[in-house]
């Protein structure tokens, strides 16, 4: 945990931007998969963790806006809890250490909530995307789900994001821990890329990385030689000559912070000119993005001027025709990156989507396009000194795609259809890294992992080695 004065602090400066009501944070509870006693490794709420800086499952927290009230409810441990599970600190204790003054079990917290709302008090708070906590959320409030869903705090959703975007410098560390976390976990997945080797042993060996060093994984790795396909979670492939590896992993520090990082390697050490070609072309793309990352910046302009290096550099191949600007602005270049160039990274890995998408990298003066490919980047707005996010591009040949938009003739006049034969087969690279935001610009949370080609031939030869003789 952080020094208990971060989350008053934090708490608030969220007050100071609320009006009226109560704000409620609802923990997360562990989540069983096959019966109450087997459950997931317990992850907590992520605003939660912002606020109240407590880990442990079934807790909430109410702040009353106007008098500051503050309140941590949970259940009090039984004799029955400490033989199963052992002792842990008393409910009041808990809250003290994270600076809240009362606690109160779960049952006083309903009846508290359904005074309020009987007495037109307004309760903030926020959406979550799991259904358990939703049907709780109903519960405490007498609320049917469909009022819960209703009555989700925009106001709250505002304050929370423009908190959580912008990281101090305590959090900066710990995504600076995570980043570094994440760079070993690629390192390994390079020494293991050899033919022979199947994708789900890569991807345990990321698992295991993560929990040896008492943390998780930020989320289901993405380890294949098909990076054609985006968020693919089958790994039941084995790696052959000539393919590429695309390991997109990231991991947690001691405090959840995230990091998310891509690389794709050649399984045979080595790229084939074609594979360099296109690797080549996300390499500048991700230099070009990391030389236009500063405050006041729009994501969404860094996002298509890489777009159009992306389409000049496929048009050098051959791959594109026409007028870059022109392709970019119609959507050409979304048959190669139908994804957007990144997003906001914190205490998750796509950094407070739960709260809805929009709500945290669009505003009032830039709103998501409509167009395919372009609508699907997750961070569209101005950039601010603080914000951490990734930098994602790919070039990807995405073979039922290239064959609807061929079947339609669609952008034939910025596409060349016939040479991207020769690259249907080809796969996807992905490049990612993880940057903060200064005040110059922007710098590379955690170590460097190699990603130029020739660092990358060297690094894996060098990991071979390791293997080897180890
Ligand atoms: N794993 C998805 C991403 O990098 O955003
Ligand atoms: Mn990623
Ligand atoms: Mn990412």
């Amino acid at each position: 945990m952080f020094k208990c004065e971060i989350y008053q602090q934090r708490r608030q400066k969220l007050i100071e931007q609320m009006d009226e009501g109560l704000v409620l944070f609802l923990g997360n509870t562990d989540s069983p998969f096959n019966s109450s006693d087997n459950c997931y490794r317990f992850r907590q709420d992520s605003s939660f963790l912002y606020f109240c800086g407590l880990d442990q499952p079934g807790l909430a927290v109410l702040l009353d806006v106007e008098t500051g009230r503050e309140m941590l409810f949970g259940r009090q441990q039984t004799l029955e809890d400490t033989i199963w599970c052992g002792p842990s600190p008393g409910l009041q204790s808990q809250a003290e250490r994270v600076g809240i003054a009362e606690s109160a079990s779960f049952a006083w917290l309903s009846e508290q909530l359904k005074a309020a709302i009987k007495g037109g008090r307004t309760i903030h708070y926020l959406p979550s995307c799991r259904a358990d906590k939703r049907m709780q959320l109903a519960d405490l409030c007498g609320l049917n789900h469909a009022a819960i869903e209703k009555n989700i705090s925009q106001t709250l959703i505002g304050a929370v994001v423009n908190l959580r975007s912008v990281k101090a410098e305590e959090e900066i560390r710990e995504l600076d821990a995570a980043a570094d976390l994440g760079c070993q976990l690629h390192t390994a997945a390079m020494r293991m890329a050899r033919p022979g080797v199947y994708e789900w042993q890569i991807a345990g060996e990321l698992e295991a990385l993560a929990a040896r060093a008492g943390n998780m994984l930020s989320f289901p790795p993405i380890v294949t030689i098909h990076g054609e396909i985006l968020h693919n979670h089958q790994r039941d492939h084995q790696l052959k000559e000539g393919a590429l590896l695309l390991v997109d992993c990231g991991v947690e520090s001691g405090l959840h912070y995230a990091s998310d990082h891509t690389r794709t390697v050649p399984v045979s050490g080595q790229f084939s000119a074609q594979q360099r070609g296109i690797y080549s072309i996300v390499l500048a793309c991700l230099e070009r993005a990391r030389a236009l990352i500063r405050p006041g910046t729009t994501y969404l302009e860094v996002h298509l001027d890489v777009c159009r290096i992306l389409v000049e550099g496929l048009q050098a191949l051959g791959l594109m025709q026409g007028d870059a600007g022109q392709a970019v602005a119609a959507g050409a270049h979304a048959l190669f990156m139908p994804h957007g160039l990144g997003h906001m990274l914190g205490l998750d890995v796509h950094d407070m989507e739960e709260l809805g998408e929009d709500a945290v990298g669009y505003d009032e003066h830039v709103q998501r396009s409509d167009q395919f490919g372009t609508s699907r980047l997750r961070l569209g707005r101005k950039l601010q000194e603080g914000f951490v996010l990734t930098v994602e591009p790919g070039i990807y040949f995405i073979p039922q795609l290239i064959e609807q938009w061929k079947s339609h003739g669609q952008y034939s006049d910025f596409i060349n259809y016939s040479e991207l034969e020769r690259y249907l087969d080809f796969g996807g690279i992905r490049l990612e890294d993880d940057v903060l935001v200064t005040p110059e610009g922007n710098r590379l949370l955690g170590q460097p992992i190699p990603f130029r080609p020739d660092e990358l031939e060297t690094q894996l030869a060098r990991e071979k080695i390791i293997e080897r003789v180890s």
